[in-house]
C-alpha cells in the first residue's frame, strides 16, 4: 500500500484530484468508482476547478457509485444520486447516462445488485475506485460482521451508521434502514483503489488498515491483498 501523508484535508483532496486527473489523461474513456460521504467533497471540488479550466474532460467518462440507501428517490436530497449531481455531475461536462448509483427505487433489490454488478463488468470493470473509511473500518456499506458479502447486495444499516448519518436527516427516524452496496469483491475488483481518510476519528481505522491483520470485523482490512492500493490522509488521521 501507498501512504501519503498531507499537511490537512485541502492538501489530501488536491493529491487525490491529481491522481483521478492524471487517470483521465492516460485513459479518457476511464470508468470511475465514486463514493459519498464529507471526504470526496474537496477531491470533487478540484475536479470541478480543473475540468472547468480545460485540464480534464468527463465526456468520455464512466462512473459507478459504491451504494445508495434503500429504498430512496433519487429526488431526495439525501439520496446518494442527488449528493453526486450536487457535489460533482451538475458541475462538469459528463454525460449523465454514464453516471451509475444503484437505484433505491428497484423493486427487486437483489436483481439490482446482480445487474450493477453485471453493468461494472460489461463496462470493461473499473479503473480507478474512490473509497472513504468510516470510523469502524467499514467500507460502502459493508459493515464488520463475521461474514462479507461479495457482490452489490441489499443490507441493513447497523445503528451506529444510522447514528452518524442521521445528521443529514431532519431526524434519526427519518434514515433508511437499508442500502444497496456493492460488495467488498465488487471493489477489490478495480484495477487501482484509492482511499482518503481525514481528521482524529479516523485514526483507529488508519491503524488497523496499516497493521499487518485482516479481518472481517473491519472490512478495510480485506483491501490488504490488493496489488494497487493509494492512502492518501492528513496528519490527523495518521498520527492520532
Ligand atoms: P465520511 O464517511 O466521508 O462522511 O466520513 C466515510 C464513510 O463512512 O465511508
Amino acid at each position: 500500500m501507498r501512504i501519503i501523508v498531507c499537511e490537512n484535508y485541502e492538501e489530501m483532496s488536491k493529491v487525490g484530484a491529481r491522481i483521478f486527473a492524471a487517470q483521465m489523461t492516460l485513459k479518457p474513456d476511464s470508468i470511475l468508482g465514486l463514493a459519498t460521504g464529507s471526504t470526496p467533497v474537496g477531491l470533487y471540488r478540484e475536479l470541478i476547478r480543473m475540468n472547468s479550466a480545460g485540464e480534464i474532460d468527463f465526456a468520455p467518462i464512466t462512473t459507478f457509485n459504491l451504494d445508495e440507501y434503500y429504498p430512496i428517490s433519487p429526488d431526495n436530497d439525501q439520496s446518494y444520486r442527488y449528493f453526486m449531481n450536487e457535489n460533482l455531475f451538475d458541475h462538469v461536462n459528463i454525460d449523465k447516462a454514464r453516471t451509475h448509483v444503484p437505484s433505491g427505487l428497484a423493486e427487486d433489490p437483489e436483481a439490482e445488485g446482480k445487474a450493477y454488478d453485471a453493468a461494472i463488468a460489461a463496462a470493461g470493470g473499473i479503473d480507478i475506485q474512490l473509497l472513504g473509511i468510516g470510523v469502524n473500518g467499514h467500507i460502502a456499506f459493508n459493515e464488520p460482521d463475521e461474514e462479507l458479502i461479495v457482490g452489490t447486495h441489499v443490507t441493513g444499516l447497523t445503528d451506529s451508521t444510522i447514528e452518524a448519518n442521521s445528521r443529514f436527516f431532519a431526524s434519526r427516524d427519518e434514515v433508511p434502514t437499508r442500502a444497496l452496496t456493492m460488495g467488498m469483491a465488487s471493489i477489490l475488483g478495480a484495477k487501482k483503489i484509492v482511499l482518503l481518510a481525514n481528521g482524529v476519528k479516523k485514526h483507529d481505522a488508519v491503524m488497523k488498515l496499516l497493521d499487518n491483520t485482516i479481518t472481517t470485523q473491519w472490512p478495510a482490512t480485506l483491501l490488504k491483498v490488493h496489488p494497487d492500493v493509494t492512502l492518501i490522509c492528513d496528519k490527523a488521521a495518521y498520527e492520532g
